[in-house]
């Protein structure tokens, strides 16, 4: 049997040991802390800069019937900026809330289980803020809920962008390119594989709201499926589970498509041989 000065000496040694080991584990947490919030923000520009967007407003003078007769993919670009309050009206309408109890959004949504994430990649001097200056270069991140972007790297990713899309031209043309981007798992975890097929028909309301939009606002955008993802999902910063689905340049259009309801009429009355 051992004696008493032992075990109390025994006992002494464990409480050393133990409150060394919390003492080592709080300074390798502090490290690792430190080490994985340098590889999140690996330049000093990256900052995660938050931006209010402009409130939605309802102020095109665009009727739905006639944004629908106007919608085109358009692939040139003048060399101008757009507006802070379109790039704003443009990311609302892809996934603005508009219902206050549950949080649905313009785009509907499988059981609401909301799998789309909206980037937008922002070019040095094109999108201009009222008084003066520009939204500053980068890529950012919606958050629908605050209606607000949050820049996830803050460099002019367009040339790059534009490579990953096997060089397409109006990627870096375009003033911004707004990327939708999937995490499946939300809809997967309800709906099993049938998910993904509900995945891919949100992403074209998602594409088709922002179509409407740009004609609303006389701007010019076209929806993009050829790119090479994981390519995208670099350039963008996106998070491990959030996968590209379209990239969707946007611009002020050389030329804006523009038909009214006589063309219309006259091209289903010669269809109909009248
Ligand atoms: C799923 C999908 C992928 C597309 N990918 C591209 C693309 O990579 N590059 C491009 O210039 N246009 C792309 N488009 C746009 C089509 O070329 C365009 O919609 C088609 O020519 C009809 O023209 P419209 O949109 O003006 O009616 C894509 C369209 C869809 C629906």
């Amino acid at each position: 049997m051992k004696s008493n000065s032992a075990i109390k000496f025994r006992r002494h040694i464990l409480k050393l040991v133990g409150l060394g080991a919390i003492a080592f584990g709080g300074i390798l947490s502090f490290f690792i802390k430190d080490i994985l919030s340098t590889k999140t923000f690996p330049t000093p520009t990256t900052q995660l800069q938050t931006y209010m967007l402009p409130l939605p407003r309802f102020s095109s003078n665009m009727m739905l019937e006639k944004a629908l007769a106007c919608r085109r993919s358009i692939r040139e670009y003048l060399d101008v900026p757009i507006s802070l309050d379109a790039f704003s009206m443009l990311l609302w309408s892809a996934q603005g809330i508009t219902e206050f109890n549950y949080g649905f959004r313009t785009c509907p949504s499988a059981g609401g289980t909301y799998p789309l994430e909206v980037y937008a990649v922002v070019g040095k001097g094109c999108v201009s803020i009222d008084g003066g200056g520009y939204l500053p270069e980068g890529s950012y991140k919606y958050n629908c809920k605050t209606h607000s972007i949050t820049m996830v790297k803050g460099q002019d990713l367009r040339d790059a962008l534009a490579k990953a899309s096997l060089n397409q031209s109006w990627v870096r043309d375009a003033r911004i390119n707004i990327v939708i981007c999937a995490v499946y798992e939300r809809t997967t975890r309800v709906y099993g594989e049938r998910g993904y097929r509900y995945v891919y028909m949100e992403d074209g309301h998602v594409g088709q709201n922002i179509y409407l939009m740009a004609a609303a606002l006389k701007l010019g955008a076209v929806v993009i499926g050829a790119f090479y993802d994981d390519e995208v999902k670099n350039i963008i910063g996106a998070q491990d589970n959030e996968h590209p689905l379209y990239v969707i340049p946007v611009g002020v259009p050389k030329h804006f498509y523009e038909i009214d309801e006589d063309d219309l009429r006259k091209y289903i009355l010669r269809m109909r041989g009248l």
